[in-house]
């Protein structure tokens, strides 16, 4: 691109010294060269020059081309004020001044009125848009209400939705990717926020690290370190990490006891976010035998709890007949016990040290002091939501490696 700024070319010089030009009229990209070496100017230059270097032009040439210009400008003006006051609607002829103001400056929408008047084309019509138009009124208020009494509930229930603390002990063997996986497909599908507190025994492993951050869903792994190798029941601890660790960093929610193999719905997540303190439901099992279903869990009047399910003669001596995937309860219980006048003191934890089947009740006495404190869920307590079924395959190990050491025989059928 050429530069504006330019040095005096040889033959600028030549004329400054022959005095064919002013020392005050460098050249510029204006001025043009004509081959006789005369310059000639643009307008503006020449009515510049004109006004100081009056030498060139007489006064009478200098006056005519004013006036040439000034008419030519005058002219443009009439010329543009014409056009401003010519109106754009091609129907201007026909409108009065009142009717060309209403047109443009009102935001009326009348249109669809004077189009249906004109093709229904009698009265019974217009009575009927009209009786019409204040039909449309009513359902407009008839919405309004209903949005206040169901909607907009559902709205502000998502919207301000507790977080449900989904906590999951686990380990290492060969259905662990069977159950793992399943339910974090299920926890995918509950609404946010859920956050799943999945815990491991002395370290991560490989396989749940790689299926968590699989899973797309929000996810804390945590690593129960205990040296005690005599542990009578080793998802107690793993689930008293993650009490540690929701009190510590004062994670806020609905906490729940999930263990990985148990058959969860949907409906279970949902109705646990009603849960103000303490919830509790029935849950499916089987019998020792494995030959027929029981249940365990409240016995609801409404919300409120009354009694217990339970079929085993031991389990009479239990306070509260609870499996361990039959209730959650309000996170806050854990780092602010004052706010819900909490029966016990010191940190809230399962008990390794009590007695196979008295876990759970020994871990709700520290939460609630009865029945009065606790929420049967869902109303009537009358529905199964979950499933504890004690069909571990607790011994096999995951296969060394997933590759094959041959490949598969392929069968290509000729045609
Ligand atoms: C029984 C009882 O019903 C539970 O109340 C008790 O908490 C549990 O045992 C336990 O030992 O922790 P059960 O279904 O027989 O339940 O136990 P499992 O399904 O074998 O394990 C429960 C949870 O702990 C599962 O999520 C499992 O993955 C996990 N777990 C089990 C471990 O993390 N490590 C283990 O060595 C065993
Ligand atoms: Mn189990």
């Amino acid at each position: 691109m050429a530069s504006i700024r330019r040095t005096l070319s040889p033959y600028n010089d030549r004329s400054h010294q022959n005095g064919a030009n002013t020392p005050f009229s460098p050249q510029s990209p204006s001025q043009k060269q004509f081959p006789q070496g005369k310059t000639t100017f643009s307008p503006v230059r020449r009515f510049v020059a004109g006004v100081f270097f009056r030498k060139h032009q007489t006064r009478k040439n200098f006056q005519f081309s004013w006036n040439k210009s000034l008419l030519r400008c005058f002219m443009c003006f009439f010329l543009g004020l014409l056009l401003g006051m010519a109106p754009f609607n091609s129907d201007f002829s026909e409108l009065r001044q009142g009717d060309l103001r209403k047109s443009d400056f009102s935001f009326e929408m009348k249109p669809e009125v004077v189009s249906v008047q004109k093709s229904a084309g009698d009265l019974a019509s217009i009575e009927k848009l009209k009786e019409n138009d204040l039909l449309v009124g009513a359902v407009e208020l008839g919405v309004v209400e209903k949005i206040d009494k169901t909607d907009m509930k559902k709205v502000l229930d998502f919207v301000s939705g507790k977080q449900l603390i989904v906590v999951s002990p686990t380990y290492s063997r060969a259905i662990q990717a069977y159950y793992l996986n399943r339910l974090g497909q299920l926890l995918r599908l509950v609404k946010p926020p859920v956050l799943w507190i999945v815990v491991e025994m002395n370290e991560a492993s490989v396989e749940t690290s790689e299926m968590l951050r699989n899973m797309g869903i929000m996810y804390r792994h945590l690593v129960c370190v205990k040296n005690n190798t005599d542990v009578k029941d080793r998802g107690v601890h793993q689930r008293n990490t993650a009490l540690e660790h929701i009190e510590r960093h004062r994670l806020d929610g609905l906490v729940y006891f999930a263990d990985d193999d148990n058959i969860y719905s949907l409906e279970l997540f949902e109705s646990m976010r009603e849960i103000s303190r303490f919830g509790t439901w029935p849950v499916g099992m089987l019998a020792q035998s494995k030959n027929k279903a029981i249940l365990e869990g409240p016995v609801c009047n409404g919300s409120q709890v009354i009694g217990w399910h339970t079929n085993e003669k031991s389990k009479r001596l239990r306070r509260f007949h609870v499996d361990m995937s039959g209730f959650a309860f309000n996170s806050s219980i854990l780092w602010d016990p004052k706010r819900w006048h909490q029966p016990t003191s010191g940190p809230i934890r399962q008990l390794d040290t009590v007695k196979e089947g008295f876990q759970e009740t020994t871990f709700i006495e520290q939460i609630v002091e009865d029945e009065s404190q606790m929420e049967g869920i869902p109303l009537g307590c009358n529905r199964i939501m979950n499933w504890h079924l004690h069909l571990e395959a607790h011994g096999l190990a995951y296969p060394k490696g997933w590759v094959l050491p041959k490949n598969l025989d392929v069968v290509i059928p000729s045609k």
